[in-house]
């Protein structure tokens, strides 16, 4: 495992030849969303988080790395012929499973693919890197959308991403288990820069509130840092718009929750993430601690 975990870390950090010509890598920021208990919003907010940086003028990929849920699929009322699965069994290829969404949205289904991904031999982990590295090139973004909780998954897509957006509600639940995951995941070598969103919120201020007592804890007791990028109102549009299978900054692009994501989306580009200790980021960064983590 060893040797072909270093194979692959050299191959994917190796400027990609095509046709003798070298092309630059194009760094890709690569987002994880998380959240301590589930429920709180995540694929609501991925997606039309996406959709706002899109407008934006930014090239957004969604990869669903739900485990159990195609949520991004539900959301938008699409269903994917292919998934992840059809890619590592070698049926596809990352281009063949890239689906579109509303708006022309890139989106991936991880699907019964999923399971796979923890499991993968050397040989199609190296396949898997040079399918997502081919892609993620062409994009400014690649967002995964996670399940709930502190499952050795989630772990992994939080622990290789170039930073993770925990997503938590005012509910006391929602505030302990979001701080939950902050600790566990701190202190981990080469450590990804958290930060937070509150959604469901009455107002700006109770954003800030809850924002606080995280990361007022995180200050005390890990020494570290996790600003507010932003919050989403509570909103019966966004309840409207999950049953009628529509992303709500597109049903409803004047709620409440659709102006909220695009001031989010724009802070989030004009405010970039206090970067981790590592020094590769992007996809070459993601495949690196993706495979430090294995080994
Ligand atoms: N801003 C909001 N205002 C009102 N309701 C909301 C808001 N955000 C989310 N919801 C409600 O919460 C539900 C769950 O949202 P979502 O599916 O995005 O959560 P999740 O964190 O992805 O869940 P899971 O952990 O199961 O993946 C939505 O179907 C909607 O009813
Ligand atoms: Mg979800």
């Amino acid at each position: 495992m060893k040797d072909q975990a270093a194979a692959l870390r050299s191959m994917v950090s190796a400027p990609l030849e095509l046709e003798g010509i070298e092309r630059d890598i194009r760094s890709s920021k690569i987002i994880t969303v998380a959240s301590g208990k589930g429920g709180v919003g995540k694929s609501n907010f991925t997606l039309n988080f996406a959709l706002a940086l899109q407008a934006l003028g930014q090239k957004v990929l969604v990869f669903d790395a739900d485990i159990g849920m195609a949520n991004i699929d539900v959301l938008m009322g699409t269903s994917s012929s292919y998934n992840l699965y059809h890619l590592l069994y070698r049926q596809k290829s990352i281009r063949e499973i890239i689906q579109l969404g509303a708006s022309g949205l890139p989106y991936i289904a991880g699907g019964s693919g999923m399971r796979e991904l923890f499991s993968l031999s050397d040989r199609d982990l190296e396949f898997f890197a040079s399918q997502v590295e081919d892609i993620a090139q062409e994009m400014d973004y690649v967002i995964f959308d996670t399940g709930a909780g502190l499952s050795r998954e989630n772990m992994k897509f939080i622990g290789a991403a170039d930073e993770c957006l925990i997503i938590t509600t005012p509910e006391p639940t929602s505030i302990t288990d979001a701080y939950a995951l902050v600790k566990v995941m701190h202190g981990q070598e080469n450590a990804t820069p958290f930060r937070m969103i509150v959604n469901r919120v009455e107002d700006e201020r109770e954003a800030e509130r809850v924002a606080e007592k995280i990361a007022g804890v995180a200050r005390r007791f890990l020494q570290t840092d996790i600003p507010l990028l932003g919050y989403i109102s509570e909103d019966a549009q966004v309840v409207k718009a999950v049953k009628r299978q529509m992303p709500y900054s597109l049903a409803y692009p004047n709620a409440k929750a659709s102006k909220d994501i695009e001031k989010l989306a724009l802070r989030y580009l004009a405010v970039p993430a206090t970067p981790g200790s590592g020094t590769l980021t992007g996809i070459r960064g993601f495949m690196n601690k993706w495979l430090k983590r294995t080994t």
